[in-house]
């Protein structure tokens, strides 16, 4: 059987990886990891984000970039579309050639916000006969949680991620209406900006609860308090946001009625 593995490797730091994904990527005939090229242009490329944790932990000779538009905003752009059809082409291409076991590296979870999805659904259909699998990863808001001290959630609370991208609208009712509220792809520029996102943060009475993280685990870690963003800076693609409701005491969001959590 041949095997398709889209192996998430957590968000920037190489310690943050599974045992499992260790020995799948180490195991896999070849490791392919994204890369922000044009296609055939990939050893001319800046390291990805998830080639620096391969190459931490796996043989370099098996390792192989793969050009992807992960920068390139607008939905399905024809642009977007004939990268995500030319790296499938690859994969199935080691497929046709000697491989039988190949992995696919993502940063964070391969499951949340991730281009795995796209690249597997077109693999499935240009390669007969390979059988896909993922295996977790740790995500940026489990580091951003871990690295700042937060809670994430705690009893009854709820907590709700959503992409900064999506506007002010939804960043609005999730402030309104959770606990907790994380905030990914704050830097894009398809957003509403970190400006209005501070407004909205002040607006909601969140903005002293808030804590911001950008490249985390990598060089240029950036970890502060929310508050003291300035509404005029820049902050990176890989910059994620979240905001906990003040919470009374130990126990405080336990439901009358819960049950052991
Ligand atoms: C396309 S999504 C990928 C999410 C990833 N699959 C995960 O599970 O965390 C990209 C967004 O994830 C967040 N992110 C990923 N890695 C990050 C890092 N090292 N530091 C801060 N944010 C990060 C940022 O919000 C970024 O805009």
């Amino acid at each position: 059987m041949r095997r398709l593995n889209g192996v998430g490797v957590g968000p920037g730091d190489p310690e943050l990886i599974t045992v499992k994904a260790v020995r799948l990527l180490r195991a896999a005939d070849v490791v392919f990891v994204p890369v922000l090229a044009r296609p055939g242009e990939e050893d001319a490329a800046e390291q990805g984000r998830a080639e620096a944790t391969v190459r931490a932990h796996v043989d370099a000779a098996r390792i192989r970039r793969v050009a992807f538009a992960l920068n390139d905003p607008g939905g399905v752009t024809p642009g977007r579309a004939a990268a995500w059809d030319y790296a499938a082409r690859v994969v199935a291409g080691a497929f046709a050639g000697r491989a039988r076991t190949v992995a696919f590296a993502t940063i964070g979870d391969p499951a949340v916000y991730s281009t795995f999805g796209y690249l597997a659904q077109t693999v499935a259909r240009i390669a007969a006969g390979v059988a896909i699998e993922t295996v977790p990863g740790i995500t940026a808001l489990q580091d951003l949680a871990a690295r700042s001290g937060t809670v994430l959630a705690e009893g009854t609370e709820s907590l709700v991620l959503l992409p900064l991208t999506a506007g002010a609208g939804p960043l609005a009712e999730a402030l309104a209406r959770h606990d907790t509220v994380v905030g990914y792809k704050l830097g894009s520029a398809a957003g509403p900006g970190i400006a209005a996102v501070l407004g909205m943060l002040g607006e909601a009475g969140r903005l002293g609860d808030a804590v911001f993280g950008a490249r985390l685990g990598l060089p240029g870690e950036d970890i502060r308090p929310a508050a003291e963003l300035s509404g005029r800076e820049r902050v990176p693609y890989l910059s994620t946001l979240i905001t906990v409701r003040a919470r009374a005491g130990r126990g405080g969001r336990l439901g009358g009625m819960s049950g052991p959590g």
